[in-house]
């Protein structure tokens, strides 16, 4: 689609809106907005804004479903499926000013926060409080409660705790013919029509501008038990996933590693880990709650299961730092697998105990294609992050060969049940694959909702759905 520039009347009114110096057009002032944490893809927007609260949003938007400008919202800038990438270039509304925590109902266990809000920063706020908000993507130091939510994010304690899906009650969206609705109730519970709260959740910045967030906190585990669990192969490990499960044990987390993966965070945190031969992947393992007891009989269950399904050594972790350098590799993995070479990232996800089907297919498909891959993630809810490296492959074989490889594990992982990403969405990378996954008529609701919320199509357009815009 062919939009509109924006002209100098209309950035002058961007002024009126935001104030002059909130509205960023110098190319190098631009750099940080053109580019998130996907591969190293790079699209300048023409021009920045941030605004401060909900009406200056919403005047943004008027203006530009007026004028036909695309307008990208951003939070954080963390995410890997290029959702926060300006396409078309346009408006890019930076949500950075939205940064305060309203409120925290210690009374009904509820925060109201702003979605700017760094995840850690509220994270740590309601734990002053003794409570807990468990989502915890390994970017929470400096992604944004909002754009976590535009994601339907989760993290290592999905497992247990659920995705950020579970958490949120209530959203204020500025949609992008400009009006403010608020799409729930503050309430635990909602049986009151289509669930806007939920479609919005996910729908990464296509359906409107999320400026104000309501969710649920629960009361904080007192204490955990962290173990890590050594395997022979990846397979080994994979299939001890699903038997801890069936055990009657649920983990706080349960997060899986290739060998590979670790020795690049050894080598990019220059870290001190005994690294043993004949070890091809690790199991990170943690069970919490207020009972110690309770615990120690859960550890010991999941120390049998691991014996019975290969693993050759289970490390308990018997100190609070020992926890935080387990926690360390397994959360460096990403930005040491990005330092390291030049990679794609897919986000797999399939039923728990189909996840030594889809890690051998994987590498087996590798094979034939000649790329290496690296893989890590949160088995406990079948959801693997496959890093495909580049390496030594010819650029021409990266360039070519490599989308039909790709293609062939999104297919297997539709064949076992799956689907094609579990927590860092479509965004621009993964759109193209959307119909291995969906059918016409599937596309054709999701296209049908998102022209209801924005006829005209200015609101990240180029994302999410094949072929709109
Ligand atoms: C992680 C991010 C990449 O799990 O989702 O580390
Ligand atoms: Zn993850």
């Amino acid at each position: 689609m062919l939009y509109n520039k924006i002209t100098e009347e209309i950035l002058e009114q961007f002024r009126n809106i935001a104030g002059i110096e909130n509205v960023l057009i110098e190319h190098d002032l631009l750099e940080k907005y053109a580019h998130d944490e996907t591969e190293d893809l790079h699209y300048y927007p023409e021009a920045v804004v941030k605004p401060a609260n909900s009406e200056q949003v919403s005047l943004l938007l008027k203006l530009c479903n007026e004028h036909f400008i695309p307008v990208t919202p951003r939070g954080g800038g963390t995410g890997l499926s290029g959702a926060a990438l300006p396409v078309h270039g346009g408006l890019l509304i930076s949500m950075e000013k939205f940064n305060k925590i309203i409120d925290i109902d210690e009374r009904n266990l509820q925060a109201t926060v702003e979605p700017g809000v760094i995840t850690e920063v509220f994270m740590n706020a309601v734990a002053d409080k003794n409570l807990l908000y468990p989502v915890d993507p390994s970017s929470k130091g400096t992604c944004f409660i909002g754009g976590n939510i535009a994601h339907g994010s989760g993290g290592p304690r999905v497992v247990k705790y659920g995705t950020i899906r579970e958490y949120v009650l209530n959203l204020e969206v500025v949609l992008p013919t400009g009006e403010i609705i608020w799409t729930g109730a503050n309430t635990l519970k909602y049986a009151s029509g289509y669930n806007l709260t939920q479609l919005m959740i996910g729908s990464e910045g296509t359906l409107g501008i999320i400026t104000k967030i309501v969710v649920k906190l629960i009361s904080r585990p007192l204490h955990n038990i962290l173990l890590l669990g050594s395997f022979p192969t990846n397979e080994d490990a994979c299939k001890a996933v699903s038997a801890i499960f069936r055990a009657g044990v649920t983990p706080s987390a349960l997060e899986f590693m290739e060998r590979r993966g670790v020795e690049w965070v050894i080598e990019f945190d220059h870290l001190q880990f005994d690294l043993k031969d004949g070890v091809e992947a690790f199991l990170i393992i943690e069970v919490d709650g207020t009972n110690m007891d309770t615990l120690f009989a859960e550890a010991e269950i999941i120390n049998q299961v691991l014996e019975e399904n290969g693993c050759t050594d289970v490390l308990f972790a018997d100190s609070s730092a020992q926890k935080e350098e387990l926690w360390k590799i397994r959360r460096t993995m990403a930005v040491s697998v990005k330092s390291n070479s030049v990679y794609k990232e897919e986000d797999t996800v399939v039923p728990r105990a189909e996840l030594p089907a889809l890690m051998h297919g994987i590498k087996q498909i590798g094979k034939s294609y000649g790329f290496q891959s690296v893989c890590y993630g949160h088995a406990g809810d079948g959801n693997l992050h496959i890093n495909i490296i580049k390496g030594s492959m010819s650029d021409e074989d990266w360039n070519t060969k490599l989308k039909s490889g790709i293609q062939e594990i999104f297919e297997l992982t539709v064949k076992l049940g799956g689907t094609l990403s579990g927590e860092h969405g479509i965004g621009l990378v993964q759109r193209e694959f959307m119909s291995l996954k969906y059918s016409e008529i599937h596309l054709n609701l999701m296209r049908g909702i998102k022209e209801v919320f924005d006829p005209k199509g200015i609101l990240n357009p180029g994302k999410i759905t094949p072929d709109v815009n």
